[in-house]
């Protein structure tokens, strides 16, 4: 499948999507939104992806943002359906039963910033900026980046970041906990690789669960989610990787994984 505004392309057990508006430094406009929705339900449904890694066309930006054109012509009702439009596909990215990484390769601002947030792991090249500059513009971060800083830096660095719009270079960015990992330019995707191929070396069934229960820790309460975690463990007791992965340890032999439920 091919798409006007972005690259997917199949590797080893994952997808990698490239945001491909070099031009406009990734810019996300209606169009790019669309793929990206579409490009993420094709990875969500083929069983032989494992997880997807986002990244940006070129050496300059993961994503500038919402396209300021698109954004410029909005009024109070169109406004509301912009946003919830583009929270849709970041609670999908956040949502989609997979890792999804973000592999942030220059600027990611704004709704840029805010794919970033969705995803579940985040590295970053040394020339890479974040930061929602929205007020800037006269706006607020609109694609669920109220909401998701203040739950990953808490809300003293989030009113920091979000109230003065400026951004912050990759290195701070890792201070505070919001990016993962920073490493060269060069060898971003390789960073994201070698992640990936440890978590696929061990069972996906528990890595699938493992991710629904950490989603868990922010939406349920801790009562909730304490009971949650204890009915995915109970479930994986069942499945074909626990028995595989607990006598091959006591076997002293690596682990098989079938990865199924
Ligand atoms: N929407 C639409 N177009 C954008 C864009 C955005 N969010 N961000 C960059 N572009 C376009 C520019 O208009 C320019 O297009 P042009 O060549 O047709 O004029 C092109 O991308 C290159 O950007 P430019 O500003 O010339 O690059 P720069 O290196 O001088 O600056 C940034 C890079 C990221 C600092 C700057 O582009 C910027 O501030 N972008 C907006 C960031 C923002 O406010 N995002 C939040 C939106 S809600």
């Amino acid at each position: 499948m091919s798409y006007l505004t972005l690259l997917s392309e199949k590797k080893l057990g994952y997808t990698l999507i490239t945001l491909n508006r070099p031009d406009k430094l990734n810019a996300l406009n209606g169009q790019l939104l669309a793929d990206l929705h579409h490009a993420l339900v094709q990875a969500q449904h083929d069983s032989t992806v494992h997880a997807v890694v986002l990244t940006g066309s070129g050496t300059k930006a993961f994503a500038a943002g919402a396209d300021i054109s698109e954004l410029h012509t909005l009024d109070s009702h169109s406004g509301l359906a912009f946003s919830e439009r583009g929270q849709a596909v970041m609670n999908l990215i956040e949502h989609l039963g997979k890792p999804v990484i973000a592999a942030i390769n220059g600027f990611a601002l704004g709704g840029g910033c805010e794919i970033a947030l969705a995803c579940h792991l985040r590295f970053a090249s040394d020339n890479a900026y974040l930061g929602l500059p929205e007020v800037s513009l006269g706006t607020l971060p609109g694609y669920g980046g109220t909401q998701r800083l203040t739950r990953l830096v808490g809300r003293a660095k989030a009113a920091e970041l979000i109230l003065a719009g400026e951004r912050i270079s990759a290195q701070d960015a890792l201070a505070i906990g919001l990016v993962n990992d920073v490493v060269s330019q060069d060898n971003l995707l390789a960073r994201v690789e070698r992640f990936i191929q440890v978590m696929l070396s061990r069972s996906q069934t528990a890595v699938r669960e493992a991710l629904s229960a950490i989603l868990a820790a922010e939406e349920l309460g801790h009562i909730e989610g304490m009971h949650y975690e204890a009915e995915r463990f109970a479930a994986l007791c069942d499945t074909p990787d626990f028995k595989e992965g607990t006598r091959a340890f006591l076997d002293k032999r690596s682990p098989q994984f079938q990865h199924q439920q």
